[in-house]
């Protein structure tokens, strides 16, 4: 069965086409980094307006690579949420009638559903169950995940996520959008334990997450030192480590909680390398093994999408022809009775 994928959930427009036998296909990705850069963060009505130029190009374009023709295709799968709402919308109005021409299933993927499942994409991918540590621009969740569509929320964030606490910081340094790439580029010159930062909500029972007292914390400090470009290195290092630590203790809580021994992370600061490091470390001393998606899979991509609707649309998952976009969409609404 061959899947196209669409992803327009916020900033980038990402199409792929997977085979349930023969794996990933083709996949093209047109980011809107350079559009929204100058505004700080992303505008949701040019994200829109950009998804609408960009889309139908990159289907002719992934069909074109692929070798393949539209009479090929067997299904589409399609971000319907959460995201933004127009942006949400370009995908699932261009998915639903494409399958309406080709007279195909379309079928509404989670996007961080897609995110979870990224890691199937690789060579070495995990068997079921495992815990997925979900961190993104605006999601960061702990999830025990015993097959697909089978989703225990074991802790979210109960403000800031963990992509956005990046992405806030970066600002405040003075750094581009999105932050999180180029705040952990300025943490490489950083001396380390000049600062120590604090590790939120480690102290006590649980696996929520919060982030914004990091983020002001970070924001003191910043005002009460000097702001040569080596200080804004050492504190920039300073928080990646807190944001690294606490995650890394969160998620060996959630391992030893569950009982399991494999970790996947997936979602956009999952490409950050020292969290990806702390992870690692943490997971070889407990025996357990840690699973993450190549790095152009870490952040928002056609081929999750493309994978995780295939899975749906093999089961026989099928949907009425509503075109909907849900902004919020909570990843436990997925759950099979
Ligand atoms: O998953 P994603 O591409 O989009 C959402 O679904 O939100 O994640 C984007 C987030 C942004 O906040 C970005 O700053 C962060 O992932 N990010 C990183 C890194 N690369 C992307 N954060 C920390 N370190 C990175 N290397
Ligand atoms: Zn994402």
């Amino acid at each position: 069965m061959y899947v196209l994928g669409i992803e327009t959930s916020c900033d980038e427009t990402g199409v792929a086409i997977f085979h349930s036998k023969k794996g990933l296909i083709s996949h093209f990705l047109h980011s809107q980094i350079a559009i929204h850069a100058e505004y700080g963060g992303v505008v949701p009505e040019l994200a829109s307006r950009d998804h609408i130029r960009k889309l139908v190009p990159l289907i002719q374009q992934t069909l074109k690579d692929s070798g393949l023709t539209s009479k090929d295709i067997n299904g589409i799968a399609y971000t319907s949420g959460p995201g933004l709402i127009g942006a949400l919308l370009v995908g699932a109005a261009t998915a639903r009638s494409l399958a309406w021409t080709w007279q195909i299933p379309a079928i509404a993927v989670h996007h961080m559903e897609g995110h979870l499942l990224a890691p199937m994409l690789e060579k070495n991918a995990p068997d079921f169950p495992f815990v997925a540590l979900l961190v993104s621009g605006g999601h960061t969740l702990l999830v025990e995940v015993t097959a697909i569509g089978h989703y225990e929320i074991l802790g979210e964030s109960l403000d800031d996520a963990a992509g956005e606490a990046f992405d806030k910081t970066a600002k405040m340094l003075g750094l581009g959008y999105p932050g999180g790439p180029y705040l952990s580029k300025l943490a490489e010159k950083g001396t380390p334990n000049r600062f120590k930062f604090p590790r939120p909500m480690t102290n006590r029972p649980g696996l929520d997450f919060s982030f914004s007292g990091l983020k002001t914390f970070t924001k003191n400090t910043l005002l009460s030192t000097p702001q040569s470009d080596q200080d804004k290195a050492d504190i920039a290092l300073a928080f990646q480590q807190a944001v690294a630590e606490t995650l890394t203790i969160k998620c060996k809580r959630a391992l030893e909680q569950t009982q399991l021994n494999r970790l996947v992370i997936a979602g956009g600061v999952s490409a950050n390398t020292q969290i990806r490091a702390a992870l690692k470390t943490m997971t070889e001393n407990k025996n357990a093994e840690l699973f993450f998606p190549r790095l152009e899979f870490c952040t928002d991509n056609g081929a999750m999408i493309a994978y995780a609707g295939c899975q749906r649309l093999l089961t026989g998952q099928q949907e009425s022809l509503i075109i909907e976009g849900r902004p919020r969409w909570p990843i436990n609404e997925l759950n099979r009775p």
